[in-house]
């Protein structure tokens, strides 16, 4: 397996995160993946590299298209619409799909889609990921999108094991944006 360590764009999560990931995902060996947020499709690759890499593993990926310009998929979609345990659903707003999801549907999560609105429906992404499960949410620590931070603040309320990562040591980093990890208790 070829793991591609080169990000894209400083619009995908830092390498050191997806790394964190990765590696969590290796571990825990989960059944059925959610990846809210496609974007560069970068984090998507981790993900079906982590499948590949257990054997195990199917991996829903959803995206309203908002940052592709609302238009028909690019390169990075249609990219990912040939590879294997992959179910893209697309397009479609992300409070929809939680809203309309089962009760502990999930056992992963990677959360990085409506970084506006998203903060408002954390109840609900706890609800449809099973107990235990590992959820990771991006630019919970970034000052651009304060609502995200209701994800650390909910989690600690419910006493959910969680750690925000927020440091950088290179000069390509953007860790500040903060990758909040999190465990699903119930
Ligand atoms: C920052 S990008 C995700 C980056 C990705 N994690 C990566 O590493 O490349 C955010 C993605 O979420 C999608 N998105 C934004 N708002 C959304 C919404 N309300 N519902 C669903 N997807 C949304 C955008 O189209 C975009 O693809």
């Amino acid at each position: 397996m070829n793991i591609n360590l080169s990000r894209p764009s400083t619009a995908s999560i830092d390498i050191s995160h997806g790394v964190l990931i990765f590696g969590t995902m290796l571990s825990a060996k989960p059944e059925k993946i959610l990846e809210i947020g496609i974007g560069t499709g970068f984090i998507t690759n981790f993900l079906l590299d982590g499948i590949s890499y257990n054997q195990k593993g199917i991996l829903t990926s959803i995206d309203n298209f908002y940052d592709l310009g609302g238009n028909l998929p690019n390169h990075v979609l249609q990219n990912l619409q040939q590879k294997d345990n992959i179910n893209i659903v697309a397009p479609i707003e992300e409070k929809e799909f939680v809203l309309s999801s089962k009760n502990n549907e999930y056992d992963f999560l990677v959360s990085d889609g409506d970084h506006v609105h998203s903060g408002e429906w954390v109840d609900e992404i706890f609800r449809i990921m099973s107990p235990n499960a590992f959820m990771f949410f991006h630019d919970v620590n970034n000052s651009g999108f304060p609502g995200l931070m209701n994800y650390k603040i909910l989690a600690d309320k419910y006493n959910k094991p969680n750690y925000l990562f927020t440091q950088s040591s290179r000069n390509d980093e953007q860790c500040h944006r903060g990758l909040l990890m999190v465990i699903n208790t119930k």
